[in-house]
Formats: structure tokens, C-alpha cells, sequence
């Protein structure tokens, strides 16, 4: 198969763009970043396109009056750049069906849940504010909701007592890059499926051939210290054995 050809878009820090930029220096994914757009000048992103010789461009948000208009100028950068698929990272902007219909089931977002828990905006602090003792990433394409795509995969990430904001976010942060990666490198292998959905209305639901579900546990075994092929249970300390 060809390489996956890129369009990443950002609104910032841009470190799963590194990690992307990173997996295709060392051989770890087959794919080409065509365009890095921005829809903020000046952010960390751009700056880490452009130390890797990837084009970027910058569309500011605010140099349009709606949406559909934004959504054009960006989709028309991304088809001249030569981008087939386009992902999600750290894009802070709802897409519109003109964007989504130029791209069908080839748009990937990474969001710091366990969806379709906690989507939207900082998920971290909704799922600290909700006491939940497991949460996680979650990689999807995306659909015309906020979060709600088909899900091609996810980790899971305890919550330890004692955590904020920040140091959850970190914590999930290590295991977003891993799963980016790893999701972009099976649909560039060719192993994604995209099922539209049974009935008109309902929901279509994306397939990884070949991957199993071992993917979370392990990550939540390796975040709280488990030894290998030890059973992760959240906060073990607290609820002791046999709970
Ligand atoms: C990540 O937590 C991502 O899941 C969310 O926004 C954050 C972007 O971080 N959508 P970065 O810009 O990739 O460092």
C-alpha cells in the first residue's frame, strides 16, 4: 500500500503531531505529513512542522464569519497539499458536514477519555470532577457530533489518589501518543473497516482486523506498577484483595 498521505490539524502544543512526526521518522508508520494547519498563529505545533520540513499553514478561525466558510478554506489547503486523510490533533474546532463530506470516514480525532464518556471539552477535569477510577484515550473517527464517531481504539489510564488536572493529563498524554501511532499504522496497513450503519439514523461502527481488546489493560497494568500479566483493578491499595 501507498503511504498514508497527511494533513494533521492543531491549535497548539502539537505533541501527538510530534509523536506522528516521530513514528514516521523511525519507520514506525507509513505515512507522509503533507500539510500541518493550524487555526492559531504562532502555537508550539507549527514550530515542531516546520523543525521536521513539513509545510504548514496557518487559517485563523476569526478571518471568517461562519463555519462552513472556515471549513471550506481549510479543506481546500488540505486537497492541495495532497491529503487523503486527515487527523485530529489537538484541533480545538467543531467541523461542519462540509468538511466532513470532502473527507468520508478519513478524518481521525484523539480524545483524552474512555468515550463516549467525558467528551468535549477537558475531559481530564470531567472525569476527576466524576470520581471515576479508570479513564483513558480514545482514537475515532469523527462524525457530524462532538466525540461521537466510530471508535477504532482505546487505552485505559487509572486515576491515583492525589491527582490534578495536570498530572492526569500527563498520565494520559504518554498513552494518547502510543494509541495515535498505533491506530494510524493499522489504517495505514489497510486493516480498517467502516461499517455505515444498519438502519438510516443509526450508528456506523469502525473494525481493526486483527486486534483484540488487551490494549487498555496493559496500559493500566504499566501505569500503576503491575507486574506483567498482573490484573489491574483501579485503586488496588485501597480496595484490597478479592475486591
Ligand atoms: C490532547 O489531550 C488531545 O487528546 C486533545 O487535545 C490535546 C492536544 O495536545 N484533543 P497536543 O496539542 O497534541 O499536545
Amino acid at each position: 500500500m501507498p503511504p498514508l498521505d497527511l494533513g494533521v490539524l492543531i491549535s497548539g502544543r502539537g505533541s501527538n503531531l510530534q509523536a506522528i512526526l516521530d513514528a514516521i521518522a523511525d519507520g514506525r508508520l507509513d505515512a507522509r505529513v503533507r500539510l500541518v494547519l493550524s487555526n492559531r498563529p504562532g502555537v508550539e505545533g507549527l514550530a515542531r512542522a516546520e523543525r521536521a520540513g513539513v509545510p504548514t499553514r496557518v487559517i485563523a478561525h476569526r478571518d471568517f464569519t461562519d463555519r462552513d466558510t472556515f471549513d471550506a478554506a481549510v479543506v481546500d489547503a488540505l486537497r492541495d497539499a495532497g491529503a487523503t486523510w486527515v487527523v485530529l490533533a489537538g484541533f480545538m474546532r467543531l467541523l461542519t458536514t462540509t468538511f466532513l463530506d470532502a473527507f468520508p470516514h478519513r478524518v481521525v480525532n484523539i480524545h483524552p477519555s474512555l468515550l463516549p464518556s467525558f467528551p468535549g471539552v477537558d475531559a481530564q477535569q470531567q472525569a476527576l470532577d466524576h470520581g471515576v477510577r479508570i479513564t483513558g484515550c480514545t482514537v475515532h473517527l469523527v462524525d457530524a457530533g462532538t466525540d461521537t464517531g466510530p471508535i477504532l481504539a482505546q487505552a485505559a489510564v487509572p486515576v491515583l489518589d492525589g491527582d490534578d488536572h495536570d498530572t492526569l493529563a500527563a498520565r494520559i498524554l504518554v498513552q494518547e501518543h502510543a494509541l495515535l501511532v498505533r491506530a494510524l499504522s493499522w489504517i495505514a496497513e489497510g486493516r480498517l473497516q467502516v461499517t455505515p450503519p444498519a438502519a438510516p439514523g443509526g450508528r456506523a461502527r469502525a473494525s481493526i482486523a486483527g486486534v483484540g481488546t488487551a490494549l487498555g489493560l496493559a496500559a493500566v497494568d504499566a501505569a500503576l506498577g503491575l507486574a506483567e500479566g498482573g490484573r489491574a483493578r483501579g485503586n488496588v491499595g485501597e480496595v484490597g484483595e478479592g475486591a
